[in-house]
């Protein structure tokens, strides 16, 4: 299938645009299918490219009838879902934290299967996985018993998206994404966040203390690879996405300490120290890499940036942009 004819038949719709991975990806999308056949939404209306380059709605993603009215409006084909309170955030508030991670995806759902959309992508995490889980190479298929609010969410969500696929031929994608390291928006409530701060405060600061001790290795990607694989995954044909729940992905895996050796090939006189907090055992209950030859073999994942290429990269974007 030619990129053009997809571009005429998809018509997208966003929810939770202006969130971390949301804003890139509206961006991406706007590029490949052309700004009239992508509609961002968010529960706010900020004052940014999300909602001033395109097509833009508020949107609550917890109202069925908000949703149901904006796929009518624009003959929506493809949603993603993107939506969600992230892990540090959702232990502090779990009953909100369910309540949004469940009820939107269900929403999705059900107009898929009402045969309203054609497509739903759907986020995943390493947060499914859980301290009995095997913490090296973690396999797609292994022990899940994830300890956090947000990883009972989307462990969850993955079953219902496998289910309402098979009961009902629901065409839902899932990435099941590590943590995510971008320039352009600053990311929110995640325990792997402190690997975007660490560049920001070694430019402004010299310095930087981490919430995670100096040897909690975690899976990261940065956000041009998660951005391909999304698109990546919607774009294959449906007989090559045999996993149904969500595909393990990995790019790299790095400590704190390491990314702090990276970062002092560009800023020699930067200085990390530790200071953990409750994000630690929230780190800790998490694989320290993954193992995600399905995604290689299904539809062809490939990662572009390791730690050295994202740190020259990320270094590079936020000098020109953020701190020129
Ligand atoms: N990056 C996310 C978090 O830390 C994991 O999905 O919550």
């Amino acid at each position: 299938m030619s990129h053009n004819f997809l571009s005429m038949d998809t018509k997208i719709l966003i929810i939770g645009a202006c969130g971390q991975i949301g804003t890139e990806l509206t961006q991406k999308l706007r590029e490949t299918y052309g700004k009239n056949n992508v509609i961002a939404s968010d529960i706010r209306k900020l004052n940014n490219d999300v909602v001033n380059d395109g097509i833009f709605e508020v949107v609550n993603a917890l109202d069925y009838n908000q949703i149901e009215h904006l796929i009518e409006k624009y003959k929506i084909t493809d949603v993603y879902l993107m939506a969600a309170l992230l892990s540090a955030t959702a232990e502090k508030n779990p009953a909100f934290a369910w309540d949004l991670n469940m009820n939107s995806l269900f929403h999705v759902l059900n107009l898929a299967k009402a045969g309203k959309i054609k497509k739903i992508y759907w986020p995943s995490s390493i947060a499914v996985f859980g301290p009995t889980t095997p913490r090296d190479n973690t396999p797609q298929y292994t022990i899940m018993e994830p300890s956090t609010v947000y990883g009972i969410s989307k462990q969850a969500g993955e079953r219902w998206c496998e289910y309402y696929h098979k009961q009902y031929g629901v065409d839902v994608r899932s990435i099941r994404y590590p943590g995510l390291i971008s320039w352009g928006t600053p990311p929110g409530g995640g325990t792997t966040d402190y690997a975007v701060d660490i560049y920001h405060k070694a430019i402004t600061e010299g310095k930087f203390t981490s919430f995670l001790s100096e040897n909690s290795a975690l899976p990261m990607m940065y956000m041009d690879d998660a951005i391909k694989a999304t698109i990546a995954i919607m774009q294959a044909p449906s007989e090559q996405i045999k996993i149904r729940s969500s595909y393990n992905l990995s790019a790299m895996s790095f400590t704190p300490k390491e990314i702090a050796a990276e970062i002092q090939k560009h800023y020699p006189d930067f200085t990390i120290d530790y200071a953990p907090d409750f994000r630690q055992k929230i780190a800790d209950s998490w694989p320290a890499s993954i193992d995600d030859s399905c995604a290689r073999e299904d539809w062809g994942w490939k990662n572009d940036y390791d730690l050295n290429s994202m740190t020259t990269e990320m270094f590079k974007q936020l000098k020109e942009n953020i701190y020129a």
